[in-house]
């Protein structure tokens, strides 16, 4: 398969047409869904010459972590309903191919159980791990030190989840719950049996719309790994962000999942990066489907991106192999096109080199 499109498809004559609905929609309209993408195809990039663009070198460094390409995998909930291996399978291959993977807490594996595989592939497999404060603190702390002592590298918060955002195809097929036999095993109730455990001794993700800074600094006090916050649309949040000590920051919508008719995130990219000044890394999620859509992003100011849906396409279509083959296509497509633009590194692309 040559495009993310094609594993699209594949993808979805496998699964469970209400899984692939889960998978696939967006909120309400499906207004940014479209967007995110939409948005891409509409700029132009304006090439350089002649600036010798051989022996390109893609790896990135991100808060310590490094990663062979600036495309990481953005956390995304529920792989054991794409494949029977779920996150083991993803993990394993974002190990294989160095890039930084953001486990989601809404993952149906356990936290260990995903470093424990991706470790089987590479000595210091770069995990991340992707929080929603639950409003028992004592419990995140828990959830905190879990994945502390599985070896993740930094938390990442999100923050555009005050309430769940409406997603009517979900509604229509009536999945709001996790099949039998499946379950978000970073809420298991600490002291409980994990391998012998019952589902219902699993807690259910929270969404607390009383969150505010004063939580992410409770955070920051209880763990030194870098805390970034996901889901930053404004450019007074990214402001905000650097003033409260944040290591990083996702200009995300969530995938056009929370609020519908939310702005594509590379239109506000600009104004956001230009707000950070490069004080902290930023990071950019949604509609990435192209080499060029990476290189749009990081002339137009992010340190890196993250993919969602294509990961889950090329899991659902393929187990490791597939997101194995997600990744270098998306890999290749990004260093043709980074060439093509007169870069050899990702901070050669610079903003001029994207009309409208
Ligand atoms: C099926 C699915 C599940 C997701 N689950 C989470 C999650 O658990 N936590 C989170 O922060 N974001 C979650 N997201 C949002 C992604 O991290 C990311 O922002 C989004 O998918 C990027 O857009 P893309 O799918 O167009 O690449 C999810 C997205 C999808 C499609």
């Amino acid at each position: 398969m040559r495009t993310i499109a094609e594993f699209e498809a594949a993808a979805r004559e496998r699964l469970d047409p209400a899984h692939y609905d889960y998978f696939a929609g967006g909120a309400q309209d499906e207004i940014t869904l479209a967007e995110n993408e939409s948005a891409f195809r509409k700029l132009r990039l304006l090439p350089r010459v002649l600036r010798g663009s051989d022996k390109r070198d893609l790896s990135v460094e991100l808060l310590g972590t490094s990663s062979s390409m600036p495309i990481l995998i953005a956390p995304t909930a529920f792989h054991r309903l794409a494949h029977a291996d779920g996150e083991l399978a993803t993990a394993r291959a974002a190990a294989r191919a160095g890039t930084i993977m953001v486990v989601s807490m809404a993952a149906t594996t356990a936290i260990e159980d995903v470093a424990a595989a991706a470790r089987e592939v590479a000595p210091d497999p770069g995990l991340w791990f992707q929080l929603y404060l639950q409003p028992d603190l004592e419990f995140t702390e828990a959830i905190v030190r879990r994945a502390e002592a599985a070896g993740v590298k930094a938390f990442v918060v999100t923050v555009d989840s005050p309430v769940l955002g409406r997603r009517e195809r979900d509604d229509r097929n009536d999945f709001h719950d996790l099949p039998p036999g499946f379950a978000v095993e970073n809420l298991r109730n600490i002291g409980e049996n994990r391998s012998g455990g019952n589902a219902s001794h699993v807690r259910d993700i929270v969404m607390s719309a009383g969150l505010n800074w004063d939580h992410i600094a409770w955070l920051r006090g209880k763990t030194k790994l870098p805390v970034l916050i996901k889901g930053v649309l404004h450019a007074e949040d990214a402001r905000l962000a650097v003033h409260h000590g944040i290591a990083g920051i996702f200009v995300s919508n969530h995938g056009g999942r929370q609020l519908d008719t939310a702005p594509a995130t590379i239109d506000v990219l600009p104004g956001i990066a230009t707000a950070v000044g490069g004080a902290i890394p930023v990071l950019v999620d949604g509609g990435i489907r192209r080499g060029t859509d990476v290189v749009k992003a990081l002339a137009l100011g992010a340190d890196a991106v993250a993919v969602g849906r294509p990961i889950v396409w090329g899991l659902a279509a393929g187990g490791r192999e597939g997101v194995t083959q997600v990744l270098e296509l998306l890999r290749e497509d990004f260093d043709q096109a980074l060439a093509l633009c007169g870069g050899r590194h990702p901070a050669d692309l610079t903003p001029d080199q994207v009309r409208r």
